[in-house]
């Protein structure tokens, strides 16, 4: 796992996209693993900058995201497939069908989950995986406690999940109470992964992360045995760390 310590946020979102741009001009038909939440944010207005400045084109490239929340449909303002149209998609020449993120709003979700664990197969391997980590080291959402060994899943997202995340909703009983996550040895399939850490109220997270066991307990911690990681962390979720 290699770590590159930045200034801020701004520093952080700007190594991200030179690295994603790389990868995206390197590889001839890239498939990238996506994120959503606050972390990845800055990356994609980078992304959007360096897009309009003719530097990098998605014509080619295919995504699947790391997780949707259980019950919005792909257009509500708080699914992640929004979120994504309106961060990133469309603002860059990405054409939609190459777009994929599990369904939320399916019948049946272990058949999506299924479904979606197959489309991942079928693209090949995920050349370049986005990751955040939550304030209890989950990944994805795979929540403290899930298997190394999971696959793409439904989950019950922990109140502490579902608190931090109500700052997008109107109220904390908006915020479903399940989500389609890849699972952790879908992520680790990943030929690259790049986790994106900023803020202080990481600090704990990233100590764990640097100095903790291997546990399912804390799920960012299996990143250590994957060969290629790079961690880019801000000062400010440094603050803890030795
Ligand atoms: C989002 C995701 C989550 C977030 C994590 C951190 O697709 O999979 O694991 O990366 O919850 O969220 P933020 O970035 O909002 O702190």
């Amino acid at each position: 796992m290699e770590f590159i310590k930045v200034n801020d946020y701004q520093a952080m979102s700007e190594r991200a996209c030179s690295i994603m741009i790389e990868t995206i001009n390197r590889i001839k038909n890239p498939v990238l693993g996506l994120a959503t939440g606050s972390t990845p944010e800055g990356l994609y207005q980078k992304i959007i900058e360096k897009f309009n400045e003719g530097k990098v084109s998605f014509q080619d490239v295919t995504t699947f995201n790391l997780d949707e929340y259980v019950g919005l449909d792909r257009e509500d303002v708080n699914s992640y497939y929004r979120y994504m149209k309106e961060k990133l998609f469309n603002h860059v020449d990405i054409k939609l069908e190459r777009v994929h993120l599990p369904n939320g709003a399916a019948a049946d979700l272990e058949a999506e989950c299924q479904r979606y664990e197959k489309q991942i197969r079928q693209a090949g391997k995920i050349d370049l995986q986005i990751l955040g980590m939550g304030i209890n080291g989950h990944i994805g959402f795979n929540e403290p406690g899930t298997p190394f060994s999971s696959r793409t899943h439904v989950v019950e997202l922990e109140a502490s999940t579902r608190e931090a995340n109500s700052r997008f909703f109107p109220t904390l009983d908006d915020v479903p109470t399940q989500a389609l996550t890849m699972g952790i040895a879908t992520i680790m399939e990943s030929k690259e992964i790049l986790l994106l850490v900023s803020g202080e109220q990481k600090a704990e997270a990233i100590a764990r992360l640097t100095d903790g066991d291997i546990s399912e307990d804390f799920p960012a911690s299996i990143l250590r045995n994957h060969p290629n990681v790079t961690v880019i962390v801000d000062e400010g979720a440094m603050v803890l760390a030795k």
